[in-house]
């Protein structure tokens, strides 16, 4: 069995050979390595992607479910200006700004905010609270990434459309 999967807009192979579980492909099959092993077990959050736009637990899917899906990871979030100048994806930035602490859950808090954004161009402060506090962070930083996620929404509505 093979097929084929759109990560960060490229298209990938994905064949019986390869490794099933997304978080493995993505490190080991393609070395995008953004999402990170936590928990193996869907608690953590911080092997994080999109897939088809919703934040997801790259540990507990498949790839071979996905065949024709779009995955979006960290690699993806930042894009080139015309002077060929590396433009961060606002949550990029405001984390940037709102520095963690050891910064192993930092990848599946940026997915979420990314995904929190798609979702919502204002979003409420329940739903950026939801957001903000579906994913673990062993270090205590949860001030911090609530500070980041209401700058990364402060950026995107700053942002030239
Ligand atoms: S490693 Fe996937 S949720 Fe923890
Ligand atoms: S900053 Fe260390 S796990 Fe979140």
């Amino acid at each position: 069995m093979t097929h084929e999967l759109i990560v960060n807009g490229t298209p990938q192979s994905w064949s019986e050979n390869d490794e099933d579980v997304l978080l493995w492909y993505l490190r080991d099959g393609l070395g995008i390595s953004g999402a990170r092993f936590g928990c193996g077990i869907g608690i953590c959050g911080c092997c994080t992607v999109l897939i088809g736009g919703k934040a997801t637990h790259s540990c507990t899917a498949r790839a071979s479910m996905l065949a024709g899906a779009e995955i979006s990871t960290l690699e993806g979030l930042a894009h080139k200006s015309a002077d060929g100048t590396e433009v961060l994806h606002p949550v990029q930035q405001a984390f940037l700004e709102n520095p963690l602490q050891c910064g192993w859950c930092l990848p599946g808090h940026i997915m979420s905010a990314v995904e929190l954004l798609q979702q919502h161009a204002s979003p409420s402060p329940e739903q950026l609270e939801a957001s903000a506090s579906r994913n673990l962070c062993r270090c205590g930083g949860y001030g911090t990434i609530r500070k980041a996620f209401a700058r990364a929404v402060q950026l995107r509505r700053e942002a030239p459309q």
